[in-house]
């Protein structure tokens, strides 16, 4: 049986000691066969907390966002390099959220995912087609373009994640089909071949994001191409996001 990701995205919820108390019950009630394929996105200021709550797990963690540079006069900011020494492994690129409300470009995106592997971590790039985009026909095309413009600066054979969000499905209880999800993914697959190479496409775990919850999970997490899932709302209480582990 393939071994799932379970990527968790606090988004601006939880307080140190509350990510703290989801770490303890994790740990405790968790198989320990499970935590190896969890990956915590805390808020930045809980991510020291996280980080020793994981210690001596297999969970990794990582921020939602960090800037391309590893310092520098940049006020409000996360370096990449600070969060890395947090023990950070991973960092969450892309995500719509911060494209829509913060303005995030391709271009922006590309520096911070070629950031992080320079840094030795693992990026992962969010990408996905908003309600507008899909009506047109055009998530192909949108997939393409986001795949190419944010991966210009990455090295495909370097350690990196790709999740696709439909933007209509995130946080809005419309998970996307079975067959929308297939398809989405076996694009995402050749075209990430035709950046990098067919071996390097084949490494790459592409999540799947938006709703996802227990009673969808164990039907997409099958489909062919889906190597696990980021997700928000659900991930939030630890019996849901159990539950979610177990599918
Ligand atoms: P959701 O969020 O699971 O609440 O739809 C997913 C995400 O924003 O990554």
């Amino acid at each position: 049986m393939k071994k799932l990701i379970f990527a968790a995205n606090w988004k601006m919820h939880k307080s140190p000691s509350e990510s703290r108390s989801f770490v303890k019950e994790v740990r405790s009630t968790c198989p320990e066969s499970v935590h190896a394929q969890i990956i915590l996105f805390p808020s930045s200021p809980c991510l020291e907390a996280v980080a020793e709550s994981c210690k001596g797990s297999q969970i990794r963690y990582g921020s939602q966002n960090c800037h391309f540079e590893a310092q520098g006069a940049f006020t409000g900011e996360v370096s990449p390099r600070v969060v890395k020494e947090l023990g950070a492994q991973v960092g969450l690129v892309g995500h719509s959220e911060r494209r829509t409300l913060f303005g995030e470009s391709n271009e922006l995106i590309a520096q911070k995912v070629a950031a992080l592997q320079k840094l030795e971590m693992t990026p992962m790039l969010c990408i996905g087609e908003s309600l507008k985009q899909r009506e047109e026909n055009l998530t192909n095309d949108v997939l393409r373009d986001q795949l190419f413009e944010c991966l210009r600066l990455a090295d495909l054979r370097l350690p990196l994640i790709v999740a696709y969000e439909p933007v209509w499905a995130i946080g809005t209880g419309k998970v996307a089909t079975p067959a929308q999800v297939a398809d989405a993914h076996l694009e995402c697959r050749k075209i990430l071949a035709q950046i990098g190479s067919e071996d390097a496409a084949q490494k790459i775990p592409v999540l799947y994001g938006g709703s996802v919850k227990a009673d969808n999970a164990k039907e997409l997490g099958s489909l062919p191409n889906v190597d696990g899932f980021l997700i928000g709302g659900a991930s939030l209480v630890v019996e849901s996001f159990k539950a979610i582990t177990a599918t």
